[in-house]
């Protein structure tokens, strides 16, 4: 058995969890910077760095008590390398490399896209998988569409030209006055709409497995918002879901059931079509977006194919699915030094057991 600490610090959550054989989380402690946030309509880098530098230590030190784990107990430490805010990042793996020199145990740097694909394993009923499978990732940060053949074989097939699929629900919440993140808030809205009462567009992008959510964020601004109509308010119209005036003839249950209607449509499309062209076994999704229950109903509804899913508390960012990803990494031998950078963009393809 091993047993892996996992640390993760990309973006606006700090998250630290003890798991085992990649599959079994004992703790799993996630320190939400919603509030602190909220305030701003999306996460500023240098209040989340600075709130992960606050609360890392405790939050570790919560993980391994609730998982009754002494660091001697531990196989490795596991920490997200990147992608991610550089800032954000540099905390959990200071951290993390502090704590490995200190424990000397084995350091690994995962990639945070790996780690949302390794969120599912963390399902007790994904125990049996089949390669090759396509998995999409769609978060707030990215809309990644792979061909995975074997653990840490991963074909990029496409991914987003423009916004992530959550940070279209996270804007188009903003433009309804809805809570953030958008997701979750246009989710609960869109139960009482419907999604007949508007059409939005679905784009097609030059690529079978490419995603572009710009147009239609911009077409729900136009149907919900006031137009600026004189010359100087035409210039300001960059950044204008900040500021646009709501209609006031406008259901915005109705809006955000077509919103939503439209960008699972899309990514139900792409996946579906990924899957059939790679023939592929499974169709796996991830990623915060992954837990509208829209886009795991259509998916499962338009696809013969076994659609998984992580757990609902796992979609969005967490630890577990960090350590989870470094159990297969830990068996394939691979460990990571002390002098390991921090990495701002990076993405998931090649054979990168054998890097
Ligand atoms: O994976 P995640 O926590 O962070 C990134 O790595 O980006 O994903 C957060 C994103 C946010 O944009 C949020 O609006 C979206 O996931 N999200 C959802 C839902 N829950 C979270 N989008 C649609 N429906 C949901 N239920
Ligand atoms: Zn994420």
């Amino acid at each position: 058995m091993t047993t892996i600490l996992g640390i993760e610090t990309s973006c606006d959550d700090t998250a630290a969890a003890v798991v085992s054989d990649g599959r079994v989380a004992h703790s799993n402690v996630v320190s939400s910077q919603l509030d602190l946030h909220a305030q701003f309509g999306g996460v500023f880098p240098e209040v989340a760095s600075r709130a992960h530098a606050e609360s890392i230590s405790a939050v570790v030190n919560r993980a391994m008590d609730e998982a009754d784990v002494c660091y001697q107990q531990l196989d490795a430490i596991a920490v997200t390398q990147g992608p991610g805010l550089i800032g954000s990042l540099l905390v959990g793996i200071n951290f993390a490399k502090g704590l490995a020199l200190a424990t000397d145990k084995p350091l690994l740097g995962i990639n945070h896209l790996e780690g949302h694909v390794y969120s599912l394993l963390l399902e007790p009923n994904n125990a049996d998988i089949h390669f090759p499978v396509v998995v999409l990732i769609a978060s707030g940060g990215h809309s990644e569409l792979l061909l995975m053949t074997g653990h840490g074989e991963y074909r990029r097939l496409g991914g987003t030209i423009d916004d992530a699929a959550g940070e279209a629900f996270d804007k188009v919440g903003r433009t309804l006055g809805l809570p953030f993140p958008g997701g979750p808030a246009i989710e609960r809205a869109a139960r009482n709409g419907d999604a007949t009462a508007y059409s939005f567009p679905i784009a097609q992008t030059g690529s079978p497995y490419d995603f572009s959510f710009s147009g239609l964020k911009t077409a729900v601004l136009r149907q919900v918002t006031v137009q600026p109509t004189g010359p100087g308010q035409r210039k300001r119209r960059r950044g204008a879901e900040k500021r646009a005036q709501l209609r006031y003839d406008i259901d915005i249950a109705d809006v955000a059931a077509a919103f939503q209607g439209a960008v699972t449509e899309a990514l139900t499309r792409v996946t579906i079509r990924a899957a059939r062209q790679f023939h592929c076994t499974e169709i796996w999704l991830s990623g915060g977006v992954s837990a509208n229950q829209m886009l795991r109903h259509k998916m499962r509804e338009e696809s013969r194919l076994p659609v998984r899913y992580p757990p609902l508390a796992l979609c969005t960012d967490n630890a577990a699915m960090i350590a989870a990803a470094a159990h297969y990494r830990f068996l394939a031998g691979q460990r990571s030094g002390l002098d390991f950078e921090a990495r701002s963009s990076w993405r998931l393809s090649g054979e990168t057991y054998a890097e």
